[in-house]
């Protein structure tokens, strides 16, 4: 059987893309027109010589752009938080402690994956829209030296703001502690120098920076930390990175079936960062967009979220005007054809937020803010003839 039930395929699309949209969301992101084409095609085995080589190519394009030095990349068939998970059943030994930096609710995840895998957290949180200091990390970290490691979410996708990554490295490195980064909003748009910053884990997820469909993720580990990993008893199955590491190393393979469509896709997307020059021409789109938007939500007259000088580049969280609800604003540009992300958790009414990942043209950018400016304008209006 085959193509006789296409109308099939009308019907789910209109469930799910009821009207077009244009995507300013945390992710999962608009995909590139490249990636919607690569996708579509038939599968195959993932014990195969063609998946092999692609497996290859696309960890050697990662440990390229990671600039992973002395480690490993290896894929992962979860979204980013199963590899949240493993870095802390893999490298820390139960009831061990970690520092956990806390800046929005990324930070507070690490925090519950510490204590629900049996270790202990220690919290270092700063009050939500700013970064962490290498003073406060260097504070902690003396008044801590038993903890293992410690945990920084690189850009809280819930604030909009990048923390000073290689600075707080830095920092845990002088106090000998272990790092794992949770670069899920990051990867892909900040640099990050893996084995230059010292870093022993870090990890993303394929719906966000590089403009993938969810269900693939990313996971460097450097090769300090996959020792530690050979002591750490109870690693469990899935997320056994030595497994992991095994299949790859005698198979370029993964442990059990892995997301051919998304590690595709992933593939062609590094190939489009090469034709455009390379990692550092790539991060410049995700500069310049970040600058647009950020200038054009100031020339509306809306406050940033984020701490000056820690805006992220990955997304933008905007206060609502007085007396306006973020909720609203997010409803309105929906009704307009434009799929913002509301505020996250306690901010949810105080704050809207706008993605600026994945597919995204600058057209796309200035009708938005056209957009945006309208109905600020006409919300403000009602509230103020309440
Ligand atoms: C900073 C950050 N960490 C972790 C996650 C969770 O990632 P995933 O949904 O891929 O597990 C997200 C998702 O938005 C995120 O933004």
């Amino acid at each position: 059987m085959g193509g006789v039930c296409d109308d099939v395929v009308e019907e789910v699309l209109k469930v799910v893309w009821p009207k077009p949209m244009k995507l300013f969301t945390a992710g999962p992101v608009a995909c590139f027109p490249e990636v919607l084409k690569a996708m579509g095609t038939q599968m195959f085995s993932h014990r195969s010589k063609e998946y092999r080589e692609l497996h290859k190519d696309t960890v050697e394009r990662l440990t390229k752009f990671l600039e992973v030095k002395d480690g490993v990349v290896l894929l992962f068939p979860s979204s980013g938080t199963g590899v949240m998970e493993a870095s802390i059943r893999n490298f820390v030994r139960p009831g061990g402690k970690v520092l956990v930096t806390i800046i929005g609710s990324f930070g507070k995840r690490y925090r519950d994956v510490v204590e629900t895998n049996g270790r202990v957290p220690i919290v270092l949180e700063v009050e939500p829209g700013n970064p962490v200091t290498p003073e406060e990390l260097d504070d902690a970290l003396r008044k801590h030296p038993e903890v293992e490691a410690v945990t920084i979410t690189h850009n809280e996708t819930s604030t909009g703001v990048l923390n000073p990554l290689k600075e707080l490295a830095k920092v845990a490195k002088e106090h000998g502690k272990m790092v794992f980064v949770d670069a899920v909003s990051a990867m892909g748009a900040a640099d990050i120098k893996f084995s230059e910053w010292g870093l022993d884990v870090v990890f993303s997820s394929s719906q966000k920076a590089f403009g993938v469909p969810p269900g693939l993720a990313i996971g460097a580990f450097s090769s300090e930390a996959l020792e530690k990993a050979k002591s750490i008893p109870n690693r469990g199955w899935y997320f056994d990175v030595l497994r992991y590491l095994r299949y790859q190393e005698e198979q370029w393979s993964t442990p059990s079936t892995p997301p051919i469509p998304q590690i595709i896709a992933l593939n062609v997307m590094l190939r489009v960062v090469d034709r455009m020059g390379g990692k550092y021409e790539w991060l410049k789109i995700y500069e310049h967009r970040a600058k647009k938007i950020r200038s054009g939500v100031k020339s509306i007259g809306l406050k940033l979220f984020a701490r000056e000088g820690y805006e992220s580049p990955t997304i933008t969280c905007v206060r609502a005007p007085p007396g306006v609800s973020g909720l609203d604003i997010y409803n309105r540009m929906r009704e307009r054809g434009f799929e913002l992300a509301k505020g996250y958790g306690q901010f949810k009414k105080t704050t809207f937020r706008i993605g600026h990942m994945g597919y995204m043209p600058d057209e796309y950018i200035d009708e938005m803010l056209r957009n945006l400016k309208e109905v600020v304008e006409e919300l403000s209006k009602s509230s103020s003839s309440a």
